[in-house]
């Protein structure tokens, strides 16, 4: 058989998103992911913007059936069908007050992707079409920094916190699961692993069912977010109630570079409307930069998340340690120093980067989910930040690699860095939609 070409592969990436189309959004993978994800929609506009303008708005609008009344967007939207009550009925979105009162949702939520998303759908229309779409997306946008701000930065520091590995998008990283295993995993978790009834568990578990164990959160570290929501429900994911019992709180790296670059698309969103940032929210904007330094640690010439409570820096590298070349709030020079990190083959130049943990860390596991391999939304993500940085090789040279990683590879979830191969779930959304947006980008 002949080589496949480009426009193969388009075309399979095509396939995979209409395959995953459930008409208003699109669903991250079939089996594993029937639900629609805040982030995963956002990327996957990006992917669709090249394919069908007016599906790819469709697929940021139906993010917004699920915004809270005080402007939470929630990471799930949970498909309406009687095999999905249970899921559903776990998080029991309604015991607050503010969630939306006709669709279920989850309690949590994931990194603001949707002014990225916005703007890029935006991008590929002409001037009054582009000005209709942000001043009708415009106002959720805004109410969910706003949101953000007022809930997650609770002493107006200029950092956002977040409750659940999970709102971080990069649900098992590192700096979250060390915490939790010095100093948050239950005792009842901790006694189900002296007796080694993981196994027993593993039976009842959704994912493990099409996936192997291996490549998925460990027993432990799955029961633990278990835990960690149902303390959530508890408090009616109520923020006031969440930081009185002083619940898990870390303000992550990802999440805050991911919030500095959406501030910033929202206010070019806002001037080109010709809308004015509510003050509370400019000043907040204002600090985060400044904030964001207190992040460095001048030792490692890393950033790092902190606790939220202590301002400890949890210092377990992962690959947000090259977000903030995303976030574009950080000198040159510290860029010069990332960019470091990315030639080390130990550190992230691996033969199929970027893994989501550096091979030299202890937490390092080629095949685990966010604890060692490559994920293409991290690629498209650090790509961005390099262009914006000026390293526009090297940009060239990880949008190469992650393409010939797909096409060798499939359409899949995440790959071993270290020599390409698939895990997780095939046919997986944002893999095919970001494969379209980097194919197509310059
Ligand atoms: C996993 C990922 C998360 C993603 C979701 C749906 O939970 O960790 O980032 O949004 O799957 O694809």
């Amino acid at each position: 058989m002949p080589n496949k070409t480009k426009i193969d592969y388009l075309g399979e990436a095509a396939v995979v998103l209409k395959n995953n189309d459930r008409g208003t959004y699109t669903q991250p993978a079939f089996g594993l992911y029937p639900h629609q994800w805040l982030w995963d929609s956002c990327f996957i506009a990006i992917g669709l913007r090249h394919l069908d303008i007016e599906r790819a708005k469709m697929e940021l609008l139906s993010l917004l059936r699920g915004q809270w009344h005080n402007g939470m967007m929630p990471d799930m939207i949970f498909r309406d069908e009687p095999r999905y009550r249970p899921e559903r009925d776990h998080w029991r979105s309604w015991v607050n007050p503010f969630s939306p009162s006709d669709i279920s949702t989850s309690g949590i939520t994931q990194p603001p992707m949707l002014a990225e998303a916005v703007v890029q759908v935006g991008a590929k229309m002409a001037w009054p079409e582009r000005r209709q779409w942000y001043k009708l997306m415009y106002p959720s946008v805004l109410a969910f920094h706003e949101w953000l701000y007022h809930e997650r930065d609770p002493h107006k520091e200029g950092l956002v916190l977040q409750i659940h590995p999970a709102e971080t998008g990069l649900d098992t990283t590192p700096p979250w699961m060390a915490e939790l295993h010095e100093h948050l995993m239950p005792l009842w978790i901790r006694v189900i692993e002296k007796l080694k009834l993981d196994k027993l568990i593993s039976l009842i578990r959704n994912d493990t069912k099409s996936i192997p164990l291996e490549q998925r959160s460990t027993i432990s570290e799955s029961l633990a977010m278990f835990d960690i929501q149902l303390r959530l429900r508890r408090k009616s994911y109520d923020i006031n109630k969440i930081l009185d019992h002083s619940l898990f709180t870390i303000e992550d790296l990802s999440y805050n570079c991911i919030l500095i670059r959406a501030n910033t698309l929202l206010e070019s969103m806002a001037k080109s409307i010709k809308e004015e940032i509510p003050e509370d929210l400019a000043s907040q904007i204002e600090k985060s930069h400044k904030a964001f330094e207190e992040l460095w640690e001048p030792y490692s010439g890393q950033y790092y998340s902190r606790d939220f409570v202590t301002h400890r820096l949890l210092k377990t590298p992962s690959v947000a340690t090259l977000l903030p070349l995303y976030a574009g709030c950080i000198s040159q020079e510290r860029a010069d120093k990332l960019v470091k990190l990315l030639e080390n083959e130990h550190i992230f130049g691996t033969a199929y980067p970027v893994p989501s943990v550096p091979p030299s860390s202890f937490w390092f596991n080629r095949k685990r989910y966010w604890q060692g391999p490559s994920w293409v939304n991290m690629n498209w993500l650090i790509i961005d930040g390099l262009k914006r940085y000026g390293f526009k090789e090297y940009a060239e040279a990880l949008k190469e690699s992650t393409l010939e990683m797909v096409e060798k590879s499939g359409f899949y979830e995440y790959f071993d860095p270290l020599n390409g191969s698939p895990a997780g779930a095939a046919n997986f959304s944002w893999t095919a939609a970001l494969y379209i947006d980097l194919s197509k980008i310059k």
